[in-house]
């Protein structure tokens, strides 16, 4: 049997767990030098079932240890979505002020009042760690915020809300989000609630995260909210609002739909808290359509590279872009510069670099924005093609002879990004791993991430560009993370 962490389909690059089944990323914080995270688990099986938080820590967002699991389902419920802050000025009283207690917020769902038919079975709890998030307490007077009678009432999203001495939770609540405040994360006081009018509704919303970032110097605040179904491609998707926030209301600026990445596989992603200016978005590579059917043996679902997000002014709106954190650099084993000519002799980037990676990173520039397209693929007539599509001014990804795709119905073999950038120029950048592929186009305007199952490694990596000049072309091999 293949030894862990390197069983066919295990992602090389990116976060997966150890054994058994994943899904949201959950409780990211940034504290003492170290990146927590905590993602929904089920230590049992290979598929969802009674939700428990596993944890892992990084020093550098790339390279994972897993930890013991932190929290465990209990008698008011399962452990679904939720965060982690740190307690610095110890409002809550669980720690000290020079020893400030790690707070988790999470929503405790309680599987027997489902299926009782009541309404009321997720509320929000909290738990808290004296050491660093090794181990975890949970606090005796759960919950700590009951639900008023809403059927979706779930994945606490807070921070320190300094301008306002306040603890800001966001709660996703069936149609629309629910912001809350608290002096100490035990009372929260209802303040407003946003969008039920507004983004897309073809699901129940969920896991949102809100947090400023800056565009020329001004502030804003970035909304974003999971959507499942409904997604743009079908399924789940994370949609954003950029707007502003005062403490209490969140007012969005545009009413435009955005989503952070429009593929299949990028789903409930948060930010990291504690990080300063910078955010770090991460997603699970998952879609609720067909997450539980994956082939693969001893464990289920992965993470997507983690990606620094920024605002951009782009045809007279504000957009957030996402692009692979520069600490994947770390793991870079060279930057090959593809030369053009040799290329067009040979055109397999795998045969010109004399090595065949199984992840890595592909960048290049195009000189005029027309049709073009990257394909991987394999002996056994297998390929993945992803690409831009001039005529409909979007990128896609074409999963259709990929690989494996039968395990579920549901599979949705195409996706495609509308191109956001309105420059005669195009950049288009892939983070391939064992069995993902990740398109940060246009500086990360237009994202794409799908998985994908072929029978054998792709060995083969073209470029099929009529004749259109391409700049810049590079390729960066990645070592394996574990
Ligand atoms: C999102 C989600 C959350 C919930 C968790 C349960 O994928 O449905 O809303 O808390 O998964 O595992």
């Amino acid at each position: 049997n293949a030894k862990l962490y390197h069983e066919p389909y295990r992602p090389q690059a990116h976060f997966s767990p150890k054994t058994m089944w994943t899904n949201d990323p959950n409780g990211m914080v940034y504290y003492k030098g170290t990146y927590h995270l905590f993602f929904q688990h089920y230590p049992k099986a290979t598929v969802w079932g009674p939700m428990h938080w596993g944890h892992a820590v990084s020093k550098d967002l790339i390279h994972w240890k897993q930890m013991p699991i932190a929290l465990y389902p209990d008698k008011l419920g399962y452990i679904f979505s939720g965060s982690v802050v740190v307690d610095e000025n110890n409002t809550s009283g669980f720690g000290t002020k020079g020893k400030p207690a790690m707070v988790a917020i999470f929503t405790h769902h309680d599987p027997k009042g489902e299926k009782s038919g009541s309404s009321v079975f997720q509320n929000q709890s909290i738990a808290y760690s004296l050491d660093e998030g090794a181990t975890w307490t949970k606090y005796a007077a759960n919950p700590v915020l009951k639900n008023p009678g809403i059927k979706d009432f779930r994945d606490p999203k807070v921070f320190w809300y300094a301008a306002g001495n306040k603890w800001v939770m966001s709660l996703a609540t069936k149609d629309r989000i629910t912001f809350y405040s608290s002096p100490n994360l035990k009372d929260w006081k209802k303040e407003s609630d946003f969008g039920q009018m507004l983004g897309a509704h073809g699901g129940v919303w969920e896991c949102p995260d809100l947090f400023p970032l800056k565009l020329n110097g001004k502030e804003y605040w970035v909304l974003l909210v999971s959507i499942n179904p409904g997604g743009p491609n079908g399924g789940s998707a994370t949609q954003y609002f950029v707007g502003h926030f005062d403490g209490s209301k969140f007012i969005p600026s545009s009413n435009q739909t955005k989503w952070i990445d429009f593929g299949p596989d990028n789903y409930a992603g948060v930010t990291w808290g504690n990080t300063g200016n910078r955010k770090v978005f991460l997603g699970w590579m998952g879609n609720w359509f067909y997450a539980n059917d994956v082939p693969t043996l001893k464990w289920r679902n992965a993470m997507t590279i983690p990606r620094e997000l920024s605002l951009k002014l782009t045809a007279g709106d504000i957009w957030l872009t996402s692009t692979p954190v520069e600490e994947l650099d770390k793991i870079v084993t060279k930057t090959i510069k593809v030369d053009a000519e040799l290329l067009a002799k040979n055109n397999n980037i795998f045969s010109v670099i004399k090595q065949t990676p199984t992840q890595y990173t592909l960048k290049f520039n195009t000189k005029a924005v027309k049709d073009y397209s990257v394909m991987l693929s394999n002996d056994a007539g297998e390929a993945l093609v992803v690409g831009y599509d001039a005529k409909n001014s979007r990128y896609y990804i074409d999963r259709t002879k990929a690989g494996q795709n039968k395990f579920s119905k549901q599979f949705m073999p195409k996706a495609y990004a509308p191109r956001l950038s309105t420059s005669l120029t195009s950049d288009f950048e892939l983070v391939v791993d064992v069995s993902s592929i990740e398109l940060f186009a246009d500086g990360g305007l237009s994202n794409l991430t799908g998985v994908f199952f072929p029978k054998k490694p792709y060995n083969r990596l073209s470029i099929i560009n009529n004749g259109m000049e391409i700049e810049h072309l590079q390729i960066q091999p990645l070592k394996s993370i574990w």
